[in-house]
Order: structure tokens, then C-alpha cells, then sequence
């Protein structure tokens, strides 16, 4: 099998003046392996090659890169799906985010952001003796977003985050902001809502799109804003 060239971004800011641009072969039987693979195999080649990762199986969110120029996980990710007709894999850190090192980004803004929305149940009535309870229709309302793995690969897509990072909450953030909304067991929404209504947090939005086209659990963080603004204006009128 013909062998596959990655092309790996490299950036050592003790070492480095600018990032630089790595080119590496590797058998084509890593066509039938995911893109996490090669990077672990580039590893034992490389020991200062520095990319996160953690569950190997789409469920922690750490190895979300940017693969041929689409965000998404690289544990998840087959070589052979995204390879061209030029045999090539470029794997870049996420776009719009200061990167620390080769594939690391510094996700302090998106964390940032996502502390914003109050992502934890506020519910003031008393504490019952057993859980609190909810209906399988409520429960059900909530399917679509608690899935959210926090890889921010919808939010590095997002050129609105990129030109406001300190402002916007970005996409992922705001698909978690309307699960709480959505919780039935929660009673905080007029106080949530308040804390939205401003130019920049969620109107920011302008329904790019790439956070859905990019999100690699198939969710729809663009719906969700949508949602969101359709609350927002309801509570002006
Ligand atoms: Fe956990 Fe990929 S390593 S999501």
C-alpha cells in the first residue's frame, strides 16, 4: 500500500521563532487506523511530538485537531476518510485558539465561556428525601445536548469566537446554556436568561453553521442557539 505523508504542525516556543511545518511518512496500512494512531505511532518516533488525548474513544473530549482542514476528534477519525486524492493528512492544533505547543491549544477562553452559562442544576425549592424527579418526556428534552463532550471542536470552528472570544459564548458553551434551560428540574431560567441578554453572548451568532457541520457527536449547537434567541426575544416583547 501506497505510504501516506502527514504533515504535522509543529510549534516549540522555547525552541521555535515561528511554527514550521513537519512532513512524515507512514505506512499505508494506517489508512484503516484512526488518526489518534498515527500520532501515538509518531510518538515513539518522536518523543517531543506533544498532543493531548486521554479515553481513545470519543468520550473525553482532549483530542479534538484539525484534520485536512475539518475540526474534529482524532480518536474517532479514520485515516482513510479523510484522505485526498494527494494521499496527504495536515494535522493542525484547533483554529482560533493560542496554541502552547505542536497540537496543544489554550482552552481558557472556552472553559471560561462555558463557566459563564452556571453549568450545574439551580433549583431552590427544598431538597427532597430521595432525588429529584423527572418525567421521561422532560428527561427526553434534554436528549441532544447533555451529550456534549467539551472537545471544542464546534467552538474553534466558529469564526464569531474567533473575532470575540471574551465576549461570545461560543457554541458550545450556548448548547449547554439551553440544556439547563431545557431542565425541568431547574428554576433558575428568568435569572440564566438575564445573564444572556446582551449584544455580544448569544446574538453574537450570526448562523455560520460550522459548529454543527463540525460537532463530532452529531449535536446541533446552531438549533440550540436559535432556541435560545427565540426565549430572549419572548422575554423582550
Ligand atoms: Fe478522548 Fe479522543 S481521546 S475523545
Amino acid at each position: 500500500m501506497e505510504p501516506i505523508t502527514v504533515r504535522l504542525f509543529r510549534y516549540h516556543p522555547e525552541q521555535d521563532d515561528k511554527p514550521w511545518s513537519q512532513d512524515v511518512e507512514v505506512d499505508g496500512s494506517f489508512r484503516c487506523r484512526m488518526v489518534l494512531d498515527v500520532l501515538e505511532h509518531l510518538k515513539t518516533l518522536d518523543t517531543t511530538l506533544t498532543f493531548r488525548r486521554s479515553c481513545r474513544e470519543g468520550v473525553c473530549g482532549s483530542d479534538g485537531l484539525n484534520i485536512n482542514g475539518r475540526n474534529n476528534l482524532g480518536c474517532i477519525t479514520r485515516v482513510e476518510d479523510m484522505l485526498g486524492k494527494k494521499n496527504l493528512l495536515e494535522i493542525r492544533p484547533l483554529p482560533g485558539m493560542p496554541v502552547i505547543r505542536d497540537l496543544v491549544v489554550d482552552q481558557t477562553l472556552f472553559f471560561e465561556q462555558y463557566k459563564r452559562i452556571q453549568p450545574w442544576l439551580i433549583n431552590d425549592s427544598p431538597r427532597p428525601a430521595t432525588e429529584r424527579l423527572q418525567s421521561p418526556e422532560d428527561r427526553a428534552k434534554l436528549d441532544g445536548l447533555y451529550e456534549c463532550i467539551l472537545c471544542a471542536c464546534c467552538t474553534s470552528a466558529c469564526p464569531s469566537w474567533w473575532w470575540n472570544p471574551e465576549k461570545y459564548i461560543g457554541p458550545s458553551g450556548l448548547l449547554q446554556a439551553y440544556r439547563f434551560l431545557q431542565d425541568s428540574r431547574d428554576t433558575a431560567t428568568a435569572e440564566r436568561l438575564e445573564k444572556l441578554e446582551d449584544p455580544f453572548s448569544v446574538f453574537r451568532c450570526r448562523g455560520i453553521g460550522n459548529c454543527t457541520a463540525y460537532c463530532p457527536k452529531g449535536l446541533n449547537p446552531m438549533k440550540a442557539i436559535g432556541r435560545i434567541k427565540a426565549m430572549l426575544l419572548r422575554e423582550e416583547t
